[in-house]
């Protein structure tokens, strides 16, 4: 199976927030930005499934609405080193292009 391309415009995600974008019957990505810059991770928060693209953001950390979990969502990093699913994000203007990989 071939990777899988998102293409959104940058300014369908408020600054300083984030937008959540159903991929397929199983992933969800939440894409956050702060000005310029964007930033794709797993929607999932990995403690319970919370929906980490609706949590509080300050513009590095996420934190998961349900209880509490902290996401560096520029790392990929959450709480104790978790590691969060990462995608690759490509920016030209106001394109944003998310590659999700195949698998
Ligand atoms: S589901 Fe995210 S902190 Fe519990």
């Amino acid at each position: 199976m071939a990777d899988k391309t998102i293409k959104l415009k940058c300014d369908e995600i408020p600054d300083g927030g984030a937008k959540v974008v159903v991929v397929n019957d199983r992933l969800k990505i939440a894409v956050f930005r702060v000005g310029d810059k964007c930033a794709a991770i797993n929607n999932r928060c990995p403690h319970a499934g919370g929906s980490l693209g609706e949590g509080a953001f300050d513009g590095t950390m996420v934190q998961c609405p349900l209880h509490g979990f902290k996401v560096d969502v520029w790392k990929g990093v959450g709480n104790a080193g978790k590691p969060v699913q990462k995608f690759p994000v490509e920016i030209k203007g106001n394109e944003l292009k998310i590659t999700i990989p195949a698998g």
